[in-house]
């Protein structure tokens, strides 16, 4: 049994939390501007079972009951996000006023993120992130919400995974907005980028005692050592890590990524790599890459256009959550030892802002196995010198897995869709249990 051996304890101080995302849960759609996911999801055939997030778990309306389940869970942090389509409305900062004051008022750590893919649909049909205005105006929005929740929030996340946005959402358009631009993204990337480190200044200025980042992250494993896999999975490491990370860190792009980038973008770099006092790193599964296959294929749930210069491949003998995602805990471990080795003390402290995976039921032994396989991984990193703060599980609660719909399970708490009631899972008890065993041996 996954519990068997109780878990290793971990460093006095670590955050330990659980996160969700604004658009996933909140609902209360017709109280905020609309999005880039509200005109995506209402486009048939978008979303695998044709469902939208006006209702989610309608978290905007029960957000005390949720924050009562976070208590009882016995997290020290929440990590949420802030929708900025709801903030556009005059009273929109008013609900994460009260949030955060819940938070506040049961002891719990609050910590938003200011972009988590609901990019204010207006903004999208002026140029979006292919716009470098959109930055700027990201910067200004940021600061609207310092002022406001400034006195009782002291650790923010400026985007959350920019590479995911970029790729699903703009170059293969499986994700809002949609689009299908293909390499022509890159200014998508590059703009977040940009909105990232502006937003870093915007916060220091008011006063935001610790700001970071979140990028998804695994390590990538080549096919075969044949030339022809490495190279792929270099590319695909290049596209998906280090675009993402070395601007942030090292104040680079990789070679040859930089000539793409439109103009001005070397000067940007300045602001893109403002230092920061974490890292914020998602993990969920390795991802085995080779040469291109010369036809499309399906990558968790994903169709992967032919002409790409990579093609992503099974990791077979290894057991997979519902999503179909292969479960390698030591990927964790891996992954951040590698950025360690790779970034040495360039690298700020890291906290894993997600780790976690879809399993149907409320008896739900998978999810656990899986939790204490990461824990253990992590701990092994935490051992070998990696400067880990935290880990937040996604998810609290089953929500609205974007082109998946409702039908991805990430949640410790069961989410039922009629009647919007919650039933904690069999993980839910797990890992409370484990946060009182941390409590206790510190
Ligand atoms: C990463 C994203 O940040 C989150 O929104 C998503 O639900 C999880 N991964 C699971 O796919």
């Amino acid at each position: 049994m996954a519990t068997a051996h109780p878990l290793p304890r971990f460093p006095d101080g670590f955050l330990w939390g659980v996160s969700t995302s604004a658009h996933q849960i909140e609902g209360a759609a017709e109280l905020r501007e609309r999005s880039v996911w509200d005109a995506f999801t209402e486009q048939p055939g978008r979303v695998k079972d044709g469902s939208t997030a006006a209702v989610a778990c309608d978290h905007y309306h029960r957000y005390r009951e949720d924050v009562a389940l976070l208590a009882g869970l016995g997290v020290n942090a929440y990590r949420f996000s802030v929708s900025w389509p709801r903030v556009l409305r005059e009273d929109g900062l008013d609900f994460y006023d009260r949030l955060v004051d819940e938070l506040c008022g049961a002891g719990i750590r609050p910590v938003p993120t200011l972009f988590h893919w609901d990019l204010p649909l207006a903004l999208h049909e002026a140029g979006g992130w292919r716009e470098r205005d959109t930055a700027e105006r990201f910067a200004a929005y940021v600061a609207r919400v310092a002022a406001r929740l400034g006195d009782r929030v002291r650790q923010w996340i400026t985007l959350n995974e920019p590479a995911e946005h970029t790729l699903l959402g703009h170059a293969l358009g499986t994700h809002a907005p949609g689009e299908r631009l293909m390499f022509d993204a890159l200014p998508v990337a590059h703009h977040q980028l940009l909105a990232h480190g502006l937003a870093v200044r915007a916060l220091r200025a008011a006063g935001a005692a610790e700001v970071g980042l979140t990028n998804s992250h695994g390590p990538t494993w080549p096919a075969s050592p044949e030339p022809a896999d490495t190279e792929a999975a270099d590319f695909y490491d290049v596209l998906l890590n280090r675009m993402f990370a070395e601007p942030v860190l090292l104040g680079a792009y990789p070679e040859g990524i930089g000539e793409l980038m439109p103009d001005g973008a070397a000067d940007d770099l300045k602001i893109i790599a403002e230092p920061l006092d974490f890292y914020g790193v998602n993990y969920y599964a390795p991802t085995k890459v080779g040469a291109p296959q010369g036809a499309e294929i399906d990558f968790g749930g994903v169709r992967m256009p032919a002409e790409l210069p990579f093609s992503v491949r099974e990791i077979e003998d290894r057991p997979r959550t519902d999503f179909g995602w292969p479960v390698v805990p030591e990927g964790l471990t891996e992954l951040l030892t590698g950025f360690r080795d790779r970034y040495g003390d360039r690298l700020p402290p890291v906290v894993v802002t997600e780790n976690g995976c879809s399993y149907e039921g409320l008896d739900d032994q998978d999810r656990i196995a899986y939790l204490d396989g990461h824990l253990r991984a992590l701990h092994e990193a935490v051992r070998a010198g990696v400067d880990v703060r935290g880990y937040f599980v996604w998810s609290l609660l089953d929500n609205f897995e974007w082109a998946e719909g409702y039908a991805r399970r990430f949640g410790l708490v069961h989410v039922d869709y009629a009647t919007l009631e919650r039933t904690p899972k069999a993980s839910y008890a797990w890992y409370r249990g484990f946060l009182f065993a941390q409590r206790r041996a510190g």
